[in-house]
């Protein structure tokens, strides 16, 4: 009998000499900030084991409302609007994030509907804090491969609400935010190398199952119902130092480039102590670090994106820059990816024309029910005005 093959044809549909690059960026963060010495109320923690083990001095907290969703569509108007190109001009919208505002629909779908968009294809993915790399490497291969002209790439999180509040090695870690880009095909020209060409240069993603329940949330449909984040700190820290430096330092020799030819690198953002040792690993300074953590804590998927929009905001990613982004997270997942920036900073000054009030999230009537500011915040925030 002859082998059945079901649908598909063989060989590559890769669209040759095209890469990827970002013409777009934004972020938002919530209002609400929670500093050290409120977190000193609610648990037995002080500023200073707080700042001297991870470097956060505060984080946002999502009001009633906010969500992945309706941060994430803020932040993908801001990148629209900073491209210069209508949401209808996007073909994919992928969203990484480990609190979506619900299992079904996705994330994605939500701020498709927000920003008014009619065509693009739309969906979530899960790979935790490393999760704004893979979503990235997802839509540029969907875009080399010739299935769409641009992307939004998001990463957006409500980790206020799957943190437990009584739990002080967890609770002062995690904030809320989101982040997004613009990622455009880009045509090259034949056999332009690394060394010069702009765009996307290369990716190293990877997973290790054996940490899986090193760092969880239970709550699924297959098992459990906790819906709080759980983490072993400890075996974390070390996985995070290991593999930190090893996936920058590989994507980095995959672009072809040396560290020395690297501009900056933007880390993901979970504790200064895991950054310093990135930067002693791979002999690279920390002043070519960018830091958002100390004002944000770790915003999971979000942080790379809302480090990224900053980092251009300051002036610190100018065209012709490379700069290394590199994550770890829950799975143990962990990513990184090389990109050498084109675009004009000025654009930023675009994302000011976006009214937040016309980016809204549409809910069904009497339907989905905003999940509360947690309890043992609220007072805090509440005494804050907030
Ligand atoms: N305030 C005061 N004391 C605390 C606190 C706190 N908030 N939290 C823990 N402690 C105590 C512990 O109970 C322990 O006390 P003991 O010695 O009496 O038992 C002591 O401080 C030391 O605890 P350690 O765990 O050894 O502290 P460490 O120096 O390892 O720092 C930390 C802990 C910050 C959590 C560190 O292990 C870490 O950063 N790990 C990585 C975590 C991380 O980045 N997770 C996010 C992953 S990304 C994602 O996908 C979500």
């Amino acid at each position: 009998m002859s082998e059945q093959r079901i649908g598909g044809t063989t060989g590559s549909a890769q669209i040759p000499n095209r890469t990827t690059h970002i013409t777009g960026w934004g972020h938002e963060v919530p209002a609400a900030t929670l500093t050290n010495a409120d977190l000193e109320k609610i648990v037995e923690t002080s500023d200073e084991w707080i700042t001297t083990r991870t470097g956060i001095r505060e984080r946002r907290i999502a009001s009633k409302g906010e969500t992945a969703a309706s941060m994430g569509a803020l932040a993908a108007a801001r990148a629209l609007a900073v491209a210069g190109i209508k949401a209808d001009d996007v073909d994919l919208i992928v969203v990484a994030t480990l609190t979506p505002d619900h299992l079904m629909p996705s994330t994605a779908v939500l701020i498709k509907g927000a920003l008014g968009s009619t065509r693009a294809a739309a969906f979530d993915l899960s790979a935790a804090c490393s999760g704004f790399a893979y979503a990235y490497a997802v839509a540029h291969g969907f875009l080399t491969a010739g299935l769409g002209q641009r992307a939004l790439v998001i990463g957006a999180e409500t980790l206020s609400r799957a943190v437990d509040w009584t739990d002080r090695s967890t609770c002062v870690l995690f904030g809320d935010g989101a982040g997004a880009i613009v990622l455009e095909a880009l045509d090259i020209e034949a056999g332009q190398g690394a060394a010069s060409r702009p765009g996307t240069l290369s990716f190293e993603l990877s997973a290790d199952p054996s940490g899986a329940y090193a760092l969880w949330i239970p709550g699924g449909v297959g098992e459990g119902a906790d819906p709080l984040i759980k983490m072993d700190g400890a075996t974390t820290y070390v996985y995070a130092t290991r593999t930190m430096a090893a996936v920058a330092t590989a994507a980095i020799e995959r672009a072809g480039l040396t560290p020395a030819q690297v501009d900056l690198v933007i880390p993901h953002q979970a504790n200064i102590r895991i950054i310093e040792h990135v930067s002693k690993a791979i002999s690279f300074p920390m002043e070519k670090i960018f830091v958002t953590l100390d004002k944000y804590g770790n915003t999971s998927a979000a942080s790379i994106p809302i480090a990224l929009s900053e980092a251009v905001a300051g002036g610190r990613l100018k065209p012709g820059d490379v700069f290394c982004t590199v994550a770890f997270g829950g799975g143990y997942t962990s990513g990184a990816f090389v990109t050498r920036w084109d675009a004009d900073p000025a654009h930023g000054a675009r994302a000011a024309a976006v009214d937040p009030s016309t980016i809204k999230i549409k809910r069904p009537e009497g339907g989905a029910k905003a999940a509360e500011v947690p309890a043992a915040l609220k007072a805090l925030l509440d005494a804050k005005g907030r």
